[in-house]
């Protein structure tokens, strides 16, 4: 029976360890939130200044809810652009000095989608070990050739990117602040490897905000 497959992988996660459960907590200010009954503070999220509680985003909102309603309705590639990502993206664009901005609705998408865009079944992906999940799964669904070096371990980085005569595009991808540890890569290093290889660098900036 299917249920009981399902039970056993579940039980097989529980052994292991691997088992993960939704926790609903409630949002106090910045770091801090309520967990069945407990005030805690959070490590582990992404509102760094906690401006999910800023008034002025909080007003922001409700403007803009008021002016568009909620949700966009469609995809941003059908129907779903409008004139408020445009001032968004550009104003981002002016913010990080750069040509255009393109804004993703969460971290796993925007690698998903850097990877997916920019990497064929031509072109090889050099990448740090303990780069983000949702880049390894970015550079699978690409159908990128790819190959993983031990954690900031640039010798072997080099060494992969030398033997790559057959590949039309070479990408090397790293974390700049990894996840899982809080470690930074070495850019000033990676940079030096992608000009000596031809390569393109995608760096997953995290700490950019
Ligand atoms: C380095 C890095 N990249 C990507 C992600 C995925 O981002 P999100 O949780 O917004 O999907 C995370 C998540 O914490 C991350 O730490």
């Amino acid at each position: 029976m299917l249920t009981d497959l399902l039970q056993e992988e579940l039980s097989g996660l529980k052994e292991k360890n691997l088992y993960r459960r939704i926790l609903s907590l409630k949002s106090l200010r910045g770091p801090k939130a309520l967990l069945e009954g407990r005030e805690i503070l959070l490590f582990c999220g992404n509102d760094y200044l906690g401006l999910s509680q800023h008034p002025r985003v909080i007003e922001a909102a409700q403007n803009a809810a008021e002016r568009y309603g909620v949700g966009s309705g469609a995809a941003r590639l059908i129907s779903g652009t409008s004139d408020l990502h445009e001032q968004l993206e550009r104003e981002l664009a002016q913010l990080k000095k750069k040509e255009r901005a393109l804004v993703f609705t969460a971290g796993y998408l925007a690698n998903l989608g850097v990877l997916t865009a920019l990497a064929g079944e031509k072109d090889l992906i050099v990448m740090d070990k303990f780069c983000h999940a949702s880049l390894i799964d970015g550079a699978r669904l690409s159908g990128a050739s790819l190959r993983v070096f031990p954690h900031k371990n640039y010798e072997r980085c080099e060494e992969l990117l030398s033997k790559t005569d057959s590949f039309s595009k070479k990408i090397l991808v790293s974390d700049t602040v990894f996840s899982m540890d809080g470690d930074l890569a070495d850019l000033k290093e990676l940079i030096r490897i992608k000009e000596k290889y031809g390569a393109l660098l995608v760096v997953d900036r995290r700490d950019a905000f």
